[in-house]
């Protein structure tokens, strides 16, 4: 009998076609642009996201670091769902390596509203409080078992966000797969890449690939993204 290990979808290993391909890629150094498997990647990946470029890097967690660094500075703070997997699984990163701190706001599916990002807002006025910068918003969401953004939703909090100067990140892991029909869904219509590129100008999206490099950590892997996951994080297009 063949058993299906359904504790992540990270488990899965690549096929005979996938190794094959990872084998006989075309390789390059990549500080001086000069990989062309990276350079495919990279344009393929900002033309699905509707971005004007996108960098590769190793893990979704290493993408969502990325999001933290470009969009706030040291002693701000972003707002993210308190389940989402910025706060919760990647070992403090934002705090460690950036000096943010990550606000939590419960929801109860993982879908933050423009009233509950309004209530959150730091005064601007008060020095003794640190301001806030970012929202971070996961689509699909992990810890919520996969709810999908409706695209209404994801309008809504990215024109609150914006209207108040802050930045928008969305930490896309499974962006990639589009959620299928029956997937719990915030609302009518479901978020898919197209329709994630006006609302959120930068994309942490993810595809079960490439191998994870860095320092082990406790647990023996790597702090900087724990499985075989490539990132990638978009720029704004113009
Ligand atoms: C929503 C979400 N964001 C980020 C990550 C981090 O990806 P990685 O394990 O490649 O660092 C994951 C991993 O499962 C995830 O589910």
């Amino acid at each position: 009998m063949s058993m299906i290990d359904l504790r992540s979808d990270t488990v899965t290993l690549p096929t005979a076609d996938m190794l094959r391909a990872m084998t006989s890629a075309p390789l390059g150094d990549d500080v001086f642009g000069e990989d062309p498997t990276v350079n495919r990647l990279e344009e393929t990946a900002a033309d699905r996201m509707g971005k004007e470029a996108a960098l590769f890097v190793a893990s979704g967690t290493m993408g969502n670091l990325l999001g933290l660094l470009v969009n706030a500075r040291p002693g701000q703070e972003v707002i993210a769902d308190a389940d989402s997997h910025v706060f919760r699984n990647e070992a403090a990163g934002a705090a460690m390596v950036g000096g943010i701190q990550v606000r939590q706001v419960p929801t109860e599916r993982g879908v933050l509203s423009p009233a509950q990002l309004l209530a959150a807002l730091r005064p601007t006025d008060d020095d003794h409080q640190p301001l806030s910068a970012a929202v971070f918003i996961e689509n699909t969401h992990n810890w919520h078992g996969g709810v999908a953004w409706s695209e209404q939703d994801l309008q809504g909090i990215s024109e609150a966000a914006r209207s108040h100067g802050l930045a928008v990140h969305l930490d896309g892991a499974r962006i990639l797969t589009h959620p299928p029909p029956q997937a719990r869904m915030s609302g009518p219509s479901r978020s898919t890449p197209t329709r994630c590129r006006s609302a959120c100008p930068r994309v942490c999206a993810a595809r079960s690939a490439a191998y994870c490099a860095g320092q082990p950590g406790r647990s023996g892997k790597p702090h900087a993204g724990a499985r075989c996951w490539a990132g990638v994080c978009g720029k704004p297009a113009s």
